[in-house]
């Protein structure tokens, strides 16, 4: 397996305990990532897609983990029959994770969460019912992602937090995404003519993240 790149490390450095829950697996990055550094001993690697189960399967057989990568093709958790320490939940939609996350019986202690989009969504859903431990962004390939970082607890997002959510911990790649993204709303609508509604809030929020940030 080549050197993981700057999103799966961030996903796979996030992960605690022995056992870990890749939901949505696909090319098996993550899972066999995790095993490959000594991160975990165990992975159960779970895909809805037969077809992307087989990436994560073939996989762990070439880099000789696949007694300790447990592939199960089903639906977000349901497939499990244990408990793992950490969950992986990246590369999909936030509207997806939120279901995954509330058809889960039981969830792991930390969830590493890495929306592809709707990221508003899944924040407005896991606020006030986990601890945020992190929520950061990383840009790889040319693009930026965030990653959402949570365990037991109940911290609340503020307003102006939920698009790009806390800057935590505070990288120069949330600068980055935030300077791009405001480019890209003002260079679509001009300065004054963002229309009100979820797009105006989102300009709110990145020019009060510019103007925190002396960008
Ligand atoms: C774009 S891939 C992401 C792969 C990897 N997690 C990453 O972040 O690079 C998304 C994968 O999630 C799977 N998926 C989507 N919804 C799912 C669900 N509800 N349960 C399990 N897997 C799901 C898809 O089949 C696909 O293989």
């Amino acid at each position: 397996m080549n050197k993981p790149d700057k999103r799966i490390s961030a996903l796979i450095e996030e992960v605690r305990g022995d056992i870990l829950a890749d939901i949505g697996c696909d090319h098996g990055y993550c899972a066999v990532g995790a095993l490959l550094c000594g991160k975990v001993k165990r992975v159960y690697a779970v895909d809805i897609s037969a077809d992307s189960l087989e990436k994560t399967r073939v996989l762990s057989e070439q880099t000789g983990v696949s007694d300790r990568v447990i592939c199960l093709k089903g639906d977000g958790f349901a497939p499990i029959d244990a408990r793992a320490d950490t969950a992986i939940i990246a590369g999909m939609g936030g509207i997806e994770i939120v279901s995954i996350l509330s058809a889960a019986k039981e969830l792991p202690a930390r969830l590493v969460l890495c929306p592809h989009q709707n990221a508003y969504e899944l924040r407005k859903y896991v606020s006030g019912k986990f601890r945020v431990e992190k929520d950061f962004a990383v840009a790889s390939g040319g693009k930026f992602y965030q990653i959402i970082v949570l365990s037991e607890g109940a911290d609340e997002y503020a307003e102006g937090e939920f698009f790009f959510g806390k800057n935590m911990p505070s990288t120069e790649d949330y600068k980055d995404m935030i300077s791009a993204r405001r480019a890209v709303l003002e260079e679509r609508f001009g300065r004054m003519q963002i229309p009100s509604g979820k797009l105006r809030a989102e300009y709110e929020e990145v020019k009060a993240g510019c103007l925190k940030l002396k960008i």
